[in-house]
């Protein structure tokens, strides 16, 4: 028998927390009631005024392939929107726009990271990195983060996981999975040790507590990953982009146009007015995650749940769970089963999300008062 051809990417792994949503749609369809807290999606419906953008651009029919770079009202859009809120004066030929950022996460990797060179990432991170990293050929070098350092990243540690086949550093603030907002000084350490880094900054409207950052205030040795899916509440429109140093843009470009050719135009459009018209609408959303973050945090520790950090963005806490001898997956099992409660195991994150549950805050005030009350009882009796 051949070995299977496909098995040199056996170590790429799936996202349990589809596992886990599988597992809680079985339960449903049995009648039990399950309070989502697993996914990293916002429970609110996209903005009227972006939905109309859209439909009024099939009507139109912009319905057909863009620059690959994306149309100058989105970019222009985002050039605008970096200048307000970072005072930046970014090119509209330095974004590069694609069907979400996911797609240009690998990208980017791509760009900076050749086959078999190596990518500085944090134990734990978005699953994605490792993944992404793993599809092209580049080797993930991790560097733990702490629950005893408010998952804070320790510049020093990323010096020592420097190689000389070290290629980028892949950051993310606020973070997936604990809401860990990284600070200036950090950002001014990372950009001053010279190698090219990749920021992802999809959370960064989401930040609640501090002032924002982007990567882009400290160096342009940088890729900023943004998109429209969390702050814009517009996950399934599939809508990111990518702010490039200028040096790099050309070749960005040619891979992009191979791969993607463009993202829809219509839904560019929708975003350029979500960018340039739905902030106020948008500010409500981020200032309901605040509210629901304030409530989550003094709701598990009324309950002796308290997370011992202080998640400061995003729409997550990362929960080390007072059970002993049980793993994340199966403990988040158990608890869908006996508690009705869906939510990520902190092993999706990487080895060290070991022993951690990931609860998702975007969710109504009610379901997580009922989830809380409910996790209250599993852990406690
Ligand atoms: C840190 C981070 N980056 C990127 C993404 C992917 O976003 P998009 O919908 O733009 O592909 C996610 C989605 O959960 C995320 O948490």
């Amino acid at each position: 028998m051949t070995d299977n051809p496909v098995s040199h990417l056996a170590d790429v792994s799936s996202f349990l927390a589809m596992e886990v949503f599988a597992k809680a749609e079985e339960l449903e369809n049995k009648g039990k009631n399950i309070i989502h807290l697993e996914f990293g999606e916002p429970d609110f419906p996209t903005p009227g005024i972006i939905s109309e953008a859209a439909i009024q651009a099939i009507n139109e029919s912009q319905t057909r392939y863009t620059h690959t770079q994306g149309i100058s009202s989105f970019r222009e859009a985002v050039v605008d929107k970096y200048r307000r809120q970072y005072n930046l004066n970014i090119s509209a030929d330095q974004i590069l726009t694609s069907s979400g950022s996911s797609i240009l996460l690998y990208m980017a990797i791509r760009l900076l990271v050749p086959p078999g060179d190596d990518i500085i990432m944090t134990n734990i991170c978005y699953a994605c990195y490792n993944n992404l990293s793993i599809i092209a050929g580049v080797n993930p070098i991790r560097v733990d983060i702490h629950l005893e350092d408010n998952f804070e990243l320790d510049v020093n540690a990323v010096k020592k996981a420097i190689t000389p086949k070290t290629r980028a550093i892949l950051i993310n603030s606020p973070m997936n999975p604990t809401g860990t907002v990284l600070s200036k000084s950090c950002l001014k350490e990372l950009a001053s040790l010279g190698i090219p880094i990749i920021s992802d900054e999809i959370y960064a409207d989401l930040t609640y507590e501090g002032e924002i950052n982007s990567i882009l205030n400290y160096t342009d040795n940088c890729i900023v990953l943004n998109g429209l899916s969390k702050y814009y509440a517009m996950t399934g429109w599939r809508l990111g982009y990518m702010i490039i140093n200028p040096a790099w843009v050309s070749v960005a470009a040619k891979v992009h146009q191979n791969m993607m050719i463009s993202a829809a135009e219509f839904v560019q459009k929708a975003g350029a007015v979500a960018i340039a018209e739905a902030e106020g609408e948008c500010a409500k959303m981020a200032k309901a995650f605040n509210e629901r973050r304030k409530f989550v945090l003094k709701r598990l520790g009324e309950c002796g749940l308290d997370p011992g950090y202080d998640p400061k963005g995003a729409f997550y806490v990362f929960l080390r769970y007072p059970k002993k001898g049980i793993d994340s997956l199966s403990l988040s099992m158990d608890i869908l089963e006996k508690a009705g409660v869906a939510m990520t195991p902190g092993i999706d994150f990487g080895p060290g999300g070991e022993g951690f549950i990931r609860i998702s805050y975007a969710n109504s005030m009610e379901h997580l008062d009922t989830a809380i009350t409910r996790l209250e009882k599993y852990f406690f009796g």
